[in-house]
């Protein structure tokens, strides 16, 4: 447990960017880009209706753990030549697993950075918390995450049939997962 209790959010570096753990100062730059629809087009969430909103959810997660303690969710901002250009999540849990989702602004897409910011948490999870195992659910139309997923090594392990309802239809997911350590 001790790796989870002293452990203290960082920021990480990569080869074209930093990524910052997510703090409600980042709301100032990312909320405009949250405005966009395209991000929720297979996600239930809708855009946020105001800043504050933003905020009060960034305050939420900068120490976030779930409710019995347990579990630490992670978030950091993607920044690119000093720009958000997106942001990535992980709920690590005590088991070795972690979740992870993650979303690119649209000035920044295709050039790679959502795949080199995802590659970044998932050593620093298997270096720092010890995880085995990363899991990601995506809706099985959407066809970028899917092209992000196997590009990163993970396989489709199941597909779960109605796993949600919103925006007016169900919608099936993918259960993709990666083995970081034996
Ligand atoms: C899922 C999502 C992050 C993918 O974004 P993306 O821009 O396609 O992903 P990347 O930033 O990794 O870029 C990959 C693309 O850049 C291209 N690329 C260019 N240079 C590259 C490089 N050096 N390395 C990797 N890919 C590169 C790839 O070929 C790929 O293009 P393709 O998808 O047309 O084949 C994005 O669609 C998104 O934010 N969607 C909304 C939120 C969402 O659905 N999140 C997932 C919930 S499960």
């Amino acid at each position: 447990m001790g790796r989870f209790d002293d452990y203290e959010r960082v920021a990480l570096q990569t080869p074209n960017l930093v990524l910052e753990p997510l703090n409600p100062a980042h709301a100032d730059e990312v909320f405009p880009h949250l405005q966009d629809a395209a991000l929720y087009t297979y996600v239930p969430q809708n855009p946020p209706p105001d800043i504050e909103h933003v905020r009060a959810r960034y305050t939420r997660l900068e120490h976030g753990r779930s409710a019995n303690g347990r579990d630490l969710w992670l978030n950091w901002v993607i920044k690119t030549n000093a720009e958000a250009a997106g942001t990535v999540q992980a709920t690590v849990m005590p088991d070795g697993t972690a979740l992870i989702a993650y979303e690119r602004f649209a000035p920044f897409a295709h050039k790679g950075i959502a795949s080199e910011g995802v590659a970044a948490i998932l050593a620093h999870l298997k270096d720092r918390l010890e995880t085995k195992v990363a899991r990601a659910l995506v809706d099985t139309r959407n066809e970028p995450s899917i092209r992000l997923l196997e590009r990163l090594g993970f396989e489709r392990k199941r597909t779960i049939k109605d796993a949600d309802n919103f925006k007016g239809a169900t919608s099936d997911e993918y259960e993709y997962e990666l083995r970081l350590a034996p």
